[in-house]
C-alpha cells in the first residue's frame, strides 16, 4: 500500500506504468486526488522484476503534468534476478530521459492551450523540447569505473523518440531486459530505439575505454540540443565480479494459435469540426464508456494499426510482439513489452493475456499529447 498525498494546487491521478495492479489503484484518469486530498493505492507486486515508472494520468492534463515533473521510477526486484550476478548497487543506474524547453527565467515552457487542457493545434505531433534531461539534469556527466554497468533506460518524454548509442562505439549495448523485465538471452545492439513509455535495460562494459576519457550517449534521431543525451567519464580501473549470463530467464511464449480472437485497434488522425484530433478506432476517449470486454486468462491477438508514429501502451499486464507488417518481431521487440512503437502505416500484432484483477483498464497512445487529445480506450477484464 502506498499513500499518495496531493500538496499541489491541481488534481492528480497516479498510475504505476507496468504495474500488475487492481483496477481501483491503477490511476484511472478520473480517479483524482484533489488538492489537499489523499488516496491509498494497493500495489501487490505479484510480478517479475522489472523497471516500472509512475506518473500522473489526469484526464486531459497528463502531458503538462508529467512535463512539470510528475514521474518517477519504481523498481521491482526478485530472487531470480538477484542470483544472476548482473552489475548491482552503484553500478545499477536508472536513467530517465526527457526533453524540455525553458523560458528565459529557467521555468519549463509547456505550450498549454488557453483553456488549460491539452495543447493547441500547432502541437498535434506532441510537445518536443530542445534540451535533453537525464534524471532532471540537462546533459549530465556520470563518473564510472572501467567496469560493467547496468543502465535502466526509460524514455519519459512526451513525444520524442530516441536512437541511443555510445560515441565512441567501442563496446556494444548488451540488452538484458525490456519493459516487462529480463529477456531470455542478452542481445547485443549498437544502438537502441526508445519510444515514449518504453524501457530498455543494457549492460555496458566501460573497461573497453581508456581511463580519463569521456564517452557520450548520443541520440541518432536528434539534432542540436537533442543530439546528445549525457556523458560518462571513465575514472579508473575498478574491480568487477559482475557477469552477463547467456541464459537470463525463461519466458512462456504466448503463441497466436492459442488465441481466442483477434481485435483490431486503429490509431489515426481524424477531423472534429475541421480541427485535427487523434482518435483510437475513430472515437475520443470517454471515461464512462467500455470499449471492449476481455476475459481474464484468455490469450487474444491485438492488432494495432497506425497512420503515423504512435507508441501504444496497454495497462495491467505485459504482452508479446508476434509480428510487424507480417514479418517477425523487430530487434527491439523481444521479451515482455507494455509499450510498442508503431511506425507510420504499420500493423503490429501482439499477444495479450490478463492474469487477474477484474475491472476497468486503459490502452492508449503514449505520446502524451495524443493521449490528452483522446487517443485512448477503456477495456474491462471479466
Ligand atoms: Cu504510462 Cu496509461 O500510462
Ligand atoms: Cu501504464
Ligand atoms: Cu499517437
Amino acid at each position: 500500500m502506498v499513500a499518495h498525498r496531493n500538496d499541489l494546487s491541481v488534481p492528480v491521478a497516479v498510475h504505476l506504468h507496468g504495474g500488475h495492479t487492481p483496477a481501483d489503484s491503477d490511476g484511472y484518469p478520473t480517479d483524482l486526488i484533489e488538492p489537499g486530498g489523499r488516496r491509498d493505492s494497493t500495489y501487490p507486486m505479484r510480478q517479475r522484476a522489472a523497471t516500472l515508472w509512475y506518473h500522473d494520468h489526469r484526464m486531459d492534463f497528463t502531458g503538462q503534468q508529467v512535463y512539470r515533473g510528475l514521474a518517477g521510477f519504481h523498481l521491482v526486484t526478485d530472487d531470480e534476478q538477484d542470483a544472476l550476478g548482473l552489475p548491482s548497487g552503484e553500478r545499477d543506474i536508472p536513467l530517465m530521459i526527457t526533453d524540455r524547453s525553458f523560458g528565459e527565467d529557467g521555468s519549463f515552457s509547456y505550450p498549454a492551450s488557453h483553456h488549460g487542457a491539452g495543447v493547441d493545434d500547432a502541437h498535434m505531433e506532441g510537445v518536443l523540447g530542445d534540451v535533453v534531461l537525464v534524471n532532471g539534469a540537462p546533459w549530465p556527466v556520470l563518473e564510472v569505473a572501467a567496469a560493467r554497468y547496468r543502465l535502466r533506460l526509460l524514455n519519459a518524454s512526451s513525444a520524442r523518440r530516441y536512437r541511443l548509442g555510445l560515441d565512441p562505439a567501442r563496446t556494444p549495448l548488451a540488452q538484458i531486459a525490456s519493459d516487462g523485465g529480463l529477456l531470455e538471452k542478452p542481445i547485443e545492439h549498437s544502438t537502441v530505439l526508445l519510444a515514449p513509455g518504453e524501457r530498455c535495460e543494457v549492460v555496458v562494459d566501460f573497461s573497453a575505454f581508456k581511463p580519463d576519457t569521456d564517452v557520450t550517449l548520443r541520440n541518432g534521431l536528434g539534432s542540436g540540443g537533442t543530439a546528445d543525451v549525457m556523458r560518462f567519464r571513465i575514472t579508473g580501473r575498478g574491480g568487477d565480479d559482475s557477469r552477463i549470463p547467456q541464459q537470463l530467464s525463461q519466458i512462456e511464449p504466448l503463441s497466436a494459435d492459442r488465441a481466442v480472437r483477434t481485435r483490431t485497434w486503429t490509431f489515426r488522425r481524424a477531423l472534429n469540426d475541421e480541427h485535427p484530433v487523434w482518435r483510437l478506432d475513430g472515437r475520443a476517449f470517454d471515461p464512462e464508456r467500455i470499449d471492449a470486454d476481455v476475459r481474464l486468462g484468455e490469450i487474444e491477438v491485438w492488432r494495432f494499426q497506425s497512420d503515423l508514429h504512435h507508441p501504444v501502451h496497454v495497462h495491467l499486464d505485459p504482452f508479446q510482439v508476434l509480428s510487424r507488417r507480417n514479418q517477425g518481431p523487430g530487434p527491439h521487440d523481444k521479451g515482455w513489452k507494455d509499450t510498442v512503437d508503431l511506425a507510420p502505416s504499420e500493423s503490429v500484432d501482439v499477444a495479450v493475456r490478463f492474469r487477474d484483477y477484474p475491472g476497468r483498464y486503459l490502452l492508449h497512445c503514449h505520446n502524451l499529447e495524443h493521449e490528452d487529445m483522446g487517443m485512448m480506450a477503456a477495456f474491462r477484464t471479466i
